[in-house]
Order: structure tokens, then C-alpha cells, then sequence
């Protein structure tokens, strides 16, 4: 993953209400981006699969989001019915690390040339949420829910850019190699919006980030090629300096 041009490195968070947005978004971005991601929002619409089929066709990748947390022989289900669905598996599909190793290791079973991407802890829990969740502080929670998503042999973690650098750390202290994925990401001067704690593309990477999901500051830009275009020189420098 080293070596992966700058651009691949972006996967784009298609929040979308209808089909031809997504395939305007979509449209204008091919060849500038490494993947797209559909999530919860598209699947309760009922528009995820015709969006994920449409992106696969134009020959994009597809993140399916779908943040899987269920019994195990559920959760083995939910991998062989997407793949039934699709034909193959998506490029990357993602699960709760809280819902256990046995439920993770049942999609990584059968994830085929996927990548099983956890999340730990979410982000928007503050520490006081997690204590009353996991009767500790949001990093310890991240770290142990980290060591059930490794055991399960998952492929990724997705996490904030504040936490990357430290489960880094701790990958290395274990010697896995694992991709870190990071959403709230904004570049200087776009719109905070939502996120609590934002880092810069730079940031991201410069604390290990592998992937970045970005939404908003590329998908409502004027100049979606150009926002992505910005974004990728900013990973190439990134990556530069990581590198030395
Ligand atoms: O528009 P924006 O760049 O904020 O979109 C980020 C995407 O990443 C959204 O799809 C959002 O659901 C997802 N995400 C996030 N923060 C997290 C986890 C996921 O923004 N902590």
C-alpha cells in the first residue's frame, strides 16, 4: 500500500438521496478517486444496490458501509448475500468490532477478494459515553475493541485521524499490518459542518492514514475535480514527507 498513487487514496462518502445524484457525483469523479462509498442512508432508501451495481459497472470501486454488527451465522449470511447480490464482493465492506470475533472472523470467512474493514469505537462517542458503553475511556475502548477486530484477521480499521497514529503504534507493537481507514477529513478553509474534530488531508496522513473518506468537501464543491484534484496533491506531499 505504499507505493498507492495519491489519488487512490480517497475514497469518496456518497451520502445521496436518489440515483442520479449519486451517478452525477460519480460521473465527474471517475479516474480522480480510488473508491466510492455507499452507506446507511442510500440502503434504507432501497438506492445502495442500484448505486453500487451502476459504480461497479463503470469499473469504480465500491465501499458498501453498511457498519454490519450481528450474530455470527448473521453476519455470514449478510457477506454471502451480498455476494450473491453483486456477483463478487465489493471492493470493501464494513463491521462493528463490539459485535465479537467470532461474527468478524464469519465475514472475513467469506469476504473473498474484499477487504473486512472494523470500526472500534465510534467517533462521536465522548469519553463519557464510553464509559457508561465499555466502563472505560474512548481510547482504551478503541484499543481493546482493536485487538478483537486484529484477532479476527480483519483488513482494516476505520478510525478518526486523532487515533490513528496511536493504533499505529500499537500495530506495530504486534506486528500486524493493517490499513487504516479515516473519515473527517477537511481541507483548510472547507466547511467544518458536522464533524467534531477534523484533520487536514495532511494531518491524515502524516498520523498513518492509508485511505481518506471524504463527503462533503469534494461531493458539494463547485469544482468537484479540481476539490479532488487539491486534496491529491496535499496526500502526494503528505505521503512525501511521511516517507522521509
Ligand atoms: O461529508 P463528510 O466528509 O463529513 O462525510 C464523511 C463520511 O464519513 C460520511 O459518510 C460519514 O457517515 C462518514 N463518517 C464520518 N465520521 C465518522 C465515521 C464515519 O464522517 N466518525
Amino acid at each position: 500500500v505504499r507505493e498507492l498513487p495519491a489519488k487512490e487514496r480517497i475514497i469518496v462518502a456518497l451520502d445521496v438521496s436518489n440515483v442520479d445524484e449519486a451517478k452525477s457525483i460519480v460521473n465527474s469523479l471517475k479516474g480522480e478517486v480510488g473508491a466510492f462509498k455507499v452507506g446507511l442512508e442510500a440502503m434504507s432508501l432501497g438506492i445502495a444496490h442500484e448505486i453500487a451495481v451502476w459504480v461497479m459497472n463503470q469499473g469504480e470501486k465500491i465501499f458498501w458501509d453498511g457498519k454490519w454488527s450481528d450474530l455470527p451465522n448473521t453476519l455470514k449470511g449478510a457477506a454471502v448475500g451480498l455476494k450473491n447480490r453483486f456477483g463478487k464482493m465489493p471492493w470493501a465492506v464494513s463491521v462493528h468490532a463490539n459485535c465479537g470475533q467470532k461474527a468478524i472472523a464469519e465475514v472475513v470467512a467469506n469476504r473473498g477478494d474484499s477487504l473486512v474493514l472494523a470500526v472500534t469505537a465510534l467517533t462521536s462517542l465522548k469519553d463519557t459515553d464510553c464509559e457508561k458503553i465499555y466502563d472505560c475511556d474512548a481510547l482504551k475502548a478503541v484499543l481493546r475493541l482493536l485487538k478483537v477486530a486484529i484477532e479476527a484477521g480483519v483488513q482494516g480499521i476505520i478510525c478518526s485521524p486523532q487515533e490513528a497514529s496511536l493504533i499505529k503504534l500499537n500495530l506495530k507493537a504486534v506486528g500486524v499490518n493493517v490499513l487504516l481507514i479515516t473519515p473527517g477529513i477537511r481541507p483548510l478553509g472547507s466547511e467544518v459542518g458536522d464533524q467534531a474534530r477534523p484533520a487536514t488531508p495532511k494531518e491524515a496522513i502524516m498520523w498513518g492514514s492509508d485511505f481518506l473518506v471524504i463527503g462533503r468537501p469534494i461531493t458539494r464543491a463547485k469544482d468537484r475535480v479540481k476539490a479532488a484534484r487539491i486534496i491529491t496533491s496535499e496526500i502526494e506531499m503528505a505521503l512525501l514527507e511521511r516517507s522521509m
